[in-house]
């Protein structure tokens, strides 16, 4: 069967990504993203951690638009090269800058994907809740860190490791936000103020990736 257009460049960045050994999104979580913006009719994205825009591609290419953070010059120069020869390219807005001092003018977010530097998901997560909706989606890649054994690593992945469960601390005792980390791709931690939301979601996506 002839590849589509849209396969072919999303394709494209993967590749390029898996050659040069960039992180991106498991399919898992590509899956995951795409059931939570077509159940809820998500418009807009804003995501932290941009690298050469594999995943702002997969999220474009499920009708959002999406703004995206990175901080590495060459990833982002990769990722505009990307994004000037894409189909998707007015509806993905990249942003040079560190997210954690960046001042991002758009607001009012349906859903916003964490996925950059695992040591900072707390102050990532303080600073950009304020820019959800109030029935928006703050989602959080690589909870699991690869189930990586406190006891059989070296001591700066050890610190890692603890920041990642004072992450997970923080959600359980958030006053705001409600959340279930489940076990898609690396772990993904989903946290929504809206309770309808947080009782539905985790079957409606059981119940599509079953299905597909
Ligand atoms: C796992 S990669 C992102 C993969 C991407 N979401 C994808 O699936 O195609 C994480 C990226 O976050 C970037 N990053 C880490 N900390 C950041 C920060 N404070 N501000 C902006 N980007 C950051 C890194 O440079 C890296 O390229």
């Amino acid at each position: 069967m002839k590849k589509t257009t849209k396969t072919t460049t999303i394709q494209k960045i993967k590749d390029h990504a898996i050659a040069n050994q960039i992180p991106i999104i498991q399919d898992e979580v590509a899956k995951v993203l795409k059931i939570l913006i077509e159940t809820y009719d998500v418009k807009k994205v804003l995501e932290i951690g941009t690298a050469t825009s594999y995943s702002a591609h997969v999220i474009a290419s499920c009708g959002s638009e999406v703004w995206t953070i990175e901080r590495n010059a060459l990833r982002y120069s990769i990722a505009e090269d990307f994004v000037k020869n894409s189909e998707y390219h007015h509806k993905i807005h990249l942003i040079f800058d560190d997210a954690l001092t960046h001042i991002l003018k758009e607001n009012h977010f349906d859903l916003i994907f964490i996925d950059a530097a695992k040591s900072q998901y707390i102050p990532f997560f303080d600073k950009y809740q304020h820019y959800l909706n109030p029935k928006g989606l703050m989602i959080v890649d690589n909870i699991f860190f690869h189930h990586l054994d406190p006891l059989k690593v070296k001591r700066p992945t050890r610190q890692l490791l603890k920041k990642i469960e004072k992450f997970k601390l923080f959600l359980s005792v958030h006053p705001n936000f409600q959340s279930q980390i489940l076990s898609y791709g690396d772990g993904l931690s989903i946290s929504y103020q809206d309770h309808e939301r947080y009782i539905e979601m985790h079957s409606i996506i059981e119940s599509t990736l079953q299905k597909w």
